[in-house]
C-alpha cells in the first residue's frame, strides 16, 4: 500500500528565481524506509516541507502537481494542497534538524502532552500516549526536565517524542542529526530504525550521513538541482559511485574503499557493508 504518492511536483518560493523542486515524482509504500540524499540546496528540505503540507498551505509559492497521503489506518486520502497541515500532521509527522527550534515547553512531559492536548484528545488516552512514547524514546525519568538542559540527543528524540505522541503513520525527518556529536546520532538514529522495524512507522530521512543510508533504508533517492535524479536500493547505488561522486555525495568509507579496490580488481565488486566486505574477502581467522 502506498501511504505517500507524490506526483510530479514542482515549487518556486515566492520571489525566488529558481524553482526548488522540478517535476518531483516517487512513492512510498507503507513500512518503507526511504532515505533522500542529494547536494546542499538540492530540494532535500524543501521536499520534506512538502510532505505535511507545510508547503504550500503555510509557505506559499507556485506550487503545481500534487501529492496524496493515505492513511493506512482508514484507507482515506488526502491531498496536501486540500487539507489542513493540523490534520495531515496526525499522519505525517516532521522532525527538523534543529532539535531547539521545536521545543518551547517548560518540561519534558509539557512538551509532549502538548500536542494531545490540542487535540483535545481525553487525559487518560494523553497519559497513555505520554507513557508510551518516554518508554520507546528512553527518556522515562527526564519527565520534569527543562529540555535546554537535556543533551543534544535527547532533545531530539524529544522532539521525536512529542511528534510520535501524535501517532503518525510516516516520519519525515530533516537531517536529524546534522547538530548532534558522533553518540547523538549514533541515539537518535537507531531510534528512527527502531521505530520502522519494531513499530511498523514509514520513514522518509534526509541524512547527510550516508553509512546511516546505507544501513537502514530500503530505498534512496537522490536529488540534484530540484529534481530526482536516481533512484533504487543501497545496493544499486553501488553501480553510481561515480555519479554520485560527481554530484558530492560523500558516501560511506566502506563504499569509497570498497569501489577502489574493486577498480583495482582486488574485490569482484563494491559493497555496501563492513559485513559483506568481510564476506568477499574472507573473515581473518583468530
Ligand atoms: N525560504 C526560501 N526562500 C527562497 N528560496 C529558498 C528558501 N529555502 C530554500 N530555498 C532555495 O531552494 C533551493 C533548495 O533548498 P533546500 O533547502 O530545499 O536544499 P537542501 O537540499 O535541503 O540543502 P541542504 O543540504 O543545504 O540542507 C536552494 O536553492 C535554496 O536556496
Ligand atoms: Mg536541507
Amino acid at each position: 500500500m502506498k501511504v505517500i504518492r507524490v506526483e510530479g511536483v514542482s515549487f518556486r518560493y515566492r520571489r525566488a528565481e529558481r524553482y526548488s523542486l522540478k517535476d518531483v515524482s516517487f512513492e512510498v509504500r507503507k513500512g518503507e524506509f526511504l532515505g533522500i540524499i542529494g547536494p546542499s540546496g538540492s530540494g532535500k528540505s524543501t521536499l520534506c516541507l512538502t510532505l505535511n503540507g507545510i508547503i504550500p498551505n503555510l509557505i506559499k509559492g507556485e506550487f503545481s502537481g500534487d501529492i496524496v497521503i493515505r492513511d493506512p489506518r482508514t484507507g482515506e486520502e488526502y491531498n496536501t494542497r486540500e487539507t489542513p497541515v493540523s490534520e495531515l500532521s496526525t499522519v505525517v509527522g516532521l522532525i527538523l534538524q534543529n532539535p531547539e527550534s521545536q521545543l518551547f515547553n517548560m518540561t519534558v512531559e509539557e512538551e509532549i502532552a502538548f500536542g494531545l492536548e490540542n487535540l483535545g484528545l481525553e487525559r487518560n488516552e494523553i497519559l497513555r500516549r505520554l507513557r508510551w512514547v518516554l518508554e520507546v524514546t528512553r527518556l522515562k525519568g527526564l519527565e520534569k526536565e527543562f529540555p535546554p538542559n537535556l543533551s543534544g540527543g535527547q532533545q531530539q528524540r524529544l522532539a521525536i517524542a512529542a511528534v510520535l505522541a501524535m501517532e503518525p503513520s510516516v516520519l519525515v525527518l530533516d537531517e536529524p542529526t546534522s547538530q548532534l556529536d558522533p553518540l547523538g546520532r549514533n541515539e537518535v538514529l537507531g531510534l528512527v530504525s527502531l521505530l520502522n522495524r519494531e513499530y511498523g512507522i514509514t520513514v522518509v530521512m534526509v541524512e547527510h550521513h550516508t553509512d546511516y543510508i546505507f544501513r537502514y533504508a530500503d530505498r534512496v533517492i537522490v536529488m540534484n538541482e530540484g529534481r530526482v535524479v536516481l533512484e533504487g536500493r543501497p545496493s544499486d547505488l553501488l553501480g553510481e559511485v561515480e555519479t554520485l561522486r560527481n554530484l558530492g555525495v560523500r558516501l560511506p568509507h566502506v563504499v569509497e574503499v570498497s569501489y577502489e579496490l574493486a577498480k583495482l580488481g582486488l574485490l569482484r565488486r563494491p559493497v555496501a557493508s563492513e559485513e559483506e566486505l568481510l564476506t568477499q574477502i574472507g573473515r581473518p581467522s583468530r
